[in-house]
């Protein structure tokens, strides 16, 4: 799946952008920082439902709104953090985020344009987009550029 995300994979439905997040969460390595970018609605929350599925999560991933982030265990700590109503990227100290980073972990950012400096590494980025009816793209980058 690594090498499908890094050439740029089509998907046609939610169901098939769950599947690939199910598929790469066993090819990641633990403790890491997955950075999520993309407009709204283009699949980013749909992704870390199969990333949870993928690590044997039962709980269903659902949008963080008020707490900003929720953490879910399985085979691995799942982190997951919607940074898009934070005020500033030094807002992201004073969630202790840090502090549930237990290994194995990994960290899942939607919107981390906005907390681009505090973004714990090493971070991969997924650049999520639409290309036409129910046809969303997902490109992985190995670096944050
Ligand atoms: N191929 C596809 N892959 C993913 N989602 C799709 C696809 N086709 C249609 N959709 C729809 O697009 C929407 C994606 O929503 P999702 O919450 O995952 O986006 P998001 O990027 O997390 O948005 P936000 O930036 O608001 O958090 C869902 O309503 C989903 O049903
Ligand atoms: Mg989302």
């Amino acid at each position: 799946m690594i090498e499908e995300l890094k050439r740029g994979l089509t998907t046609r439905s939610p169901e098939d952008t769950e599947a690939a997040g199910r598929a790469l969460a066993g090819e990641l390595p633990p403790d890491i920082t997955l950075a999520l970018s993309g407009p709204l609605g283009t699949g980013k929350t749909t992704f870390v439902r199969g990333l949870a599925r993928g690590w044997g999560i039962r709980e269903t991933v659902i949008s963080p709104t008020f707490q900003l982030y929720a953490v879910y265990d399985g085979d691995r700590r799942l982190v997951h953090f919607d940074a898009y109503r934070l005020e500033s990227p030094e807002a992201a100290d004073d969630l202790l985020i840090e502090d549930f980073l237990e290994p194995p972990y990994t960290l899942v950012v939607e919107w981390p344009e906005k907390v681009a400096p505090w973004l714990p590494e090493p971070c991969f980025q997924l650049l999520f987009g639409i290309t036409g009816e129910h046809r969303h793209i997902i490109l992985l980058n190995e670096e944050m550029p």
